[in-house]
């Protein structure tokens, strides 16, 4: 599974980067907005330090401008990827986008169908939401599950990221199911990590290895 991280903030990109585990990212207008950046120069800057895919979303809600918007948003980088909502417009832009041989993500997925109709329409990637359906007391992956087992019916190319993900549980989950993708908030990068067991290990390693060079002594 391929690890994508969910942040607008290149002092975390950076820092996901190092750890040699990143192979994209995701932005939305809320990340951006908590830059405090001019939003092309910060996807400028993301797309500076990652070699993979940055999704940068559209804001037009109707299909001529969000084309227009990826054009634009296009020329920032060749990694550029276009976010644009799963509506109608959106399907319309994805099939003249797709045309264009420009990559989308369809985002703001809530249901298999809608992500059965992102993939006819052309779509690289679609992002089902799955902390923001468990808000609303329902099983969010669930829906990934669906999403996988559709794709694998019809031999659809459109890769699936997990998205919206509040969690380790559900990386793990996804990568049970076998999504393509999981776009992590940074936080959560860092808890994959976490074991206390390991670091319980790494003490007791140490302390003994200090005794041993006490009696050496
Ligand atoms: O980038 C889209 C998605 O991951 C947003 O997550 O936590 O705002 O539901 P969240």
């Amino acid at each position: 599974m391929k690890i994508f991280i969910d942040t607008a903030n290149v002092e975390e990109i950076k820092q996901a980067n190092d750890l040699g585990v990143l192979d994209g990212v995701t932005t939305n207008p809320t990340l951006l907005s908590r830059e405090k950046n001019n939003p092309k120069k910060q996807l400028e800057a993301i797309c500076k330090i990652v070699n993979g895919p940055v999704s940068a979303e559209v804001i037009a809600l109707d299909a001529l401008g969000m084309v227009r918007e990826a054009d634009d948003l296009c020329k920032i980088s060749g990694n550029i990827v276009i976010k644009i909502p799963i509506t109608t417009e959106g399907l319309k832009a994805t099939k003249i986008l797709s045309t264009k041989g420009i990559k989308t993500n369809l985002t703001l997925c809530f249901s298999p169908l809608q992500a059965l109709l992102a993939a006819k329409a052309g779509a690289g990637y679609v992002s089902p939401f799955v902390g923001r359906l468990d808000d609303v007391s329902t099983e969010g992956l669930n829906l990934v599950a669906d999403i996988k087992l559709i794709y694998g019916n019809y031999g659809i190319s459109t890769e699936i990221i997990v998205a919206s993900i509040r969690s380790p549980m559900h990386v793990l989950e996804a990568a049970r199911i076998g999504a393509d993708i999981a776009t992590i908030p940074f936080k959560v990068i860092t808890q994959l990590l976490k074991h206390p067991l390991t670091d319980i290990g790494i003490e007791r390693f140490l302390n003994d290895w200090d005794n041993l060079k006490r009696t050496e002594r």
